[in-house]
Order: structure tokens, then sequence, then C-alpha cells
């Protein structure tokens, strides 16, 4: 009986296995003590909270097997692949609760063809374009532009499928590529034509159940290997939030020019799904442009931005599975946060992967959090086991505050060769 009026243990499933995921299950213990966490596949640093355990499925059928068997109440999907091939739709299939766009929703982000046409019917503010699947009406587009250019695998490619060719020449090598050379495969089958925008971005990560679009706090992420925003791209070196270029003014834009004409697509296009819209915008002078949706939570941003949030998750994801979104009212710290991404020597080209990592177990300083991403596990020791290894988040009173006390905290982790840039969160 009294078993009964007990709240039973909540059994959460979360799929992915980089920092991000790490992220979520760290938030999901803070706020209940009491849970039971499974992440697919998880990293080994995942184990480091004693709530979480890794389980290897990496297949939908599997995942939704798993999930039946176990009685899991919540699934929450961290990358955009198996988003993309339906996941949600499988698991909503069997009854089960799971947060993220059913197959059409995720369109937005699998395809960005699709998500530029959409932008446009709804009159969400966005860079001019065209979309092309054949390479001869792609070259005579070019005629009639001026350069630089944006050119864009339509497709998922792992933020390696956009161009940024600063003359013609450049331009026709990236068109023969993806869509003569199928560099991309059939991502890069049809590309978009984007006019180049110049000003700065911010990551605005948004809770919709499709009736509201609650933002969350914005981030601002850091893309290049070198300091100074040099070099080549990587998945994100670091990320601070809130970003201190979405200001009021921005911030207002944003909601008038982005968000509420893409609520409007939603319901019109008679979408029906609970689940995350990440906006990656321009802040130019001309106003705020939508570059992209992406229809999961960022990594880093999403290490950033848990920390910060007062609510609690499950609630929160709940109401919007219940598609009573509205009635949550989402509430920040004061301050900010910053996050150095720690990586392997030599990437995003060729790294080495299994030297060991210290400092994991013993890492426990005030207001830092240690998120791990490309982490294994070799002889019971932790080792590393990607191009981008840890994740070291601090919050602070100021940026400044949350930025000398993340690269506090990065010294007390070391790896052979472990690299991270200086300048996260430094406003230049
Ligand atoms: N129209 C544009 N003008 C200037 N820069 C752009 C434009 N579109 C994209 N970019 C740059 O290219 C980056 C990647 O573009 P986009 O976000 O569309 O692709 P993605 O591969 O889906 O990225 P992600 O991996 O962040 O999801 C942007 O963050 C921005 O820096
Ligand atoms: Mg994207």
């Amino acid at each position: 009986m009294q078993n009964q009026l007990q709240e039973k243990t909540k059994k959460i499933l979360i799929i992915g296995k980089g920092g991000r995921e790490h992220a979520l299950a760290w938030k999901f213990a803070s706020d209940d003590p009491s849970v039971e966490i499974f992440v697919a596949e998880g990293n080994a640093g995942c184990e480091l909270i004693p709530n979480v355990s890794n389980i290897g499925l990496t297949e939908i059928e599997d995942l939704v097997g798993f999930a039946m068997q176990n009685r899991i109440d919540l699934t929450v999907v961290g990358s955009e692949e198996l988003l993309v091939k339906g996941i949600v739709d499988k698991f909503e299939a069997n009854n089960l609760k799971i947060f993220g766009p059913d197959k059409q929703a995720a369109m937005l982000e699998g395809s960005k063809a699709y998500a530029k046409d959409f932008m446009t019917k709804y009159g969400v503010k966005t860079a001019k374009y065209q979309n092309f699947t054949d390479y001869a009406e792609a070259l005579n587009y070019l005629k009639q532009i001026t350069f630089p250019v944006v050119i864009k695998a339509s497709g998922l490619a792992a933020g390696k499928g956009v161009i940024i060719a600063k003359d013609n020449d450049e331009a026709e090598t990236a068109l023969a590529d993806m869509l003569l050379g199928m560099v991309f495969g059939e991502s890069g089958s049809e590309v978009v034509i984007e006019e180049f925008l110049e000003g700065v971005e911010a990551s605005i990560l948004s809770f919709t159940d499709s009736k509201v679009i609650l933002p969350l706090i914005s981030a601002k992420d850091h893309k290049k290997i070198g300091n100074g925003e040099t070099g080549l791209n990587t998945g994100g070196m670091g990320v601070i939030a809130p970003n201190p270029y979405v200001t009021d003014e921005v911030y207002q834009a944003f909601i008038k020019d982005i968000l509420e004409p893409t609520l409007n697509g939603i319901k019109m296009e008679k979408m029906d799904f609970a689940g995350v819209i990440f906006f990656g915008v321009m802040i130019t002078k001309n106003g705020v442009y939508l570059l992209e949706y992406n229809m999961r939570m960022g990594d880093p941003e999403t290490q950033a931005v848990l920390p910060l949030m007062k609510n609690k998750l499950f609630p929160a994801i709940n109401s919007a599975i219940d598609r009573n979104l509205e009635s949550v009212n989402l509430e920040w710290e004061n301050g900010a946060t910053c996050c150095v991404v720690i990586a392997s020597g030599g990437y995003p080209e060729k790294h080495h992967n299994g030297y060991a990592i210290t400092g994991l177990e013993k890492f426990d300083l005030a207001d830092s959090y240690l998120f791990a991403a490309g982490v294994g596990k070799k002889h019971n020791d932790f080792v590393t086991a990607g191009g981008r290894v840890l994740n070291v988040v601090a919050k602070g009173v100021s940026l400044d505050d949350a930025r000398n006390k993340a690269y506090k905290a990065v010294n007390s982790v070391n790896f052979k060769d472990m690299y991270y840039r200086t300048d996260i969160g430094k406003i230049v």
C-alpha cells in the first residue's frame, strides 16, 4: 500500500553519446536523484553519474524494444540522424513517450531545401536563396548573383556541408563536388545556394508542443578550432550563455520575424510534435535572419544552457508531450555559463585515441561541471575516444567570472596532447 502511494521511480532513456547527452543526464539526475537513466550508447564518462547505465543499442527497433521492456517513462533524442529516420513515429506507434520531432517535422533540419521553402512560405526572415538538383542550372544561377555566396548540401552532413565560396571558381568546385562528385552522398544531391550574410551568430534553443514555442536562454558557440575564430571548422570548441549580442531589441526582432512566423507555419502545416527547435540566427545590421533550424538540442549549447535552468526538466518536457507547454514558465538563473571544449591534439583532422585521462573522478569544484564526450574505458581507466573529449562548464555571476572559473577548472583534468581554445567567451 505504502509503495503504491510513493511516487514511482522515473525511468528515462537518452539517445546519443556526446557531452550533450551527459549534460541531459546530469540535469535529470540533479533535479530528481531517484531517477533511473539509460543512455544509448552514451560514453564511459556518463556513468560517473550514479543513476546512469549505458546501453549499447543504436537501431530504432532495438530502442523501441528496450523502452517497452523496461517501461521507460520518457525518451529524449540527442542527435539528428534517428529523428530524420523517424524514431519518434516508431516510439509513438508503440505508445511510448518521446521528446522530439516526428519524421515530417524533422525535415526542417534534414532538408535545408525544405526548410528554406518553409521559411519563405511563412515569411520567416532568411537569406535569399534557390534550391538546385541540376548542376547546369546551378551554374547558370551563379551568373546572376554576387560573391561571396553560401553553398549548402541540403541533407545532413554532420556540420561539414556548408561552403562559403568567395568567387565563381570556388562556387563551381563546391557545386561539382556536391552534385556530380556526390562527396556528401545523397545529402548533397540537392543544394541550396544562398546570399552571404554578415553579422554575429546566436543559437536560440526552444521547446515546443506545436501550440507554443518557449525559447530557452540564448547561447553563442565558437565553431573554429583556433583562437580568434581561425582555422578549420569543428563540431564546436566552446559556448557561452546567455549570448551577449542578444539584446532586448534583437530578441524582439527574433520573436517577431522568426519565432512567430515559424509557429504559424507549424500550425498551418498541421505539424504535431513535442520537441526542440534550435534557431541558428545571424544578427545583422539589417535585422535578425534565420540561418537554419536544428530539431534537437545543440552540442555544446546544451552543456551551457542547462546549468542555468531553474525548472526541472522532466515536468517541463512532459508538459510539452501532453501539449500543455503553455502552462510552463521557464526560469533562468542570473549570471552566465562558459563551456570550454577540450579536444585531442590534431582534431578536427587526425587525432589519437586511447590516452589516459586523469581528474574525472575527483572533479569537484564549486559551480563547475564536467561533461564527457569522447571518453572510453580501458582496464577501468578513462581514456580518450574521440576528437572532442571533454566539456568543462562553469557558472558565474558574470561572463568574466564564468570564464575564469571554467579555465581554472580545465586545469584539473589532463591527458596527453589535450588542446582547447583560450578565448572562449572573450567578447572582442
Ligand atoms: N547565409 C549565410 N551567410 C553567412 N554565413 C552562413 C550562412 N549560412 C550559413 N553560414 C555559416 O555556416 C554555418 C553552418 O551553416 P548551417 O547552420 O546552415 O549548417 P549546418 O551544417 O546545419 O550547421 P550545424 O552543424 O550548426 O547544424 C553557420 O553557422 C554560419 O557560420
Ligand atoms: Mg544544422
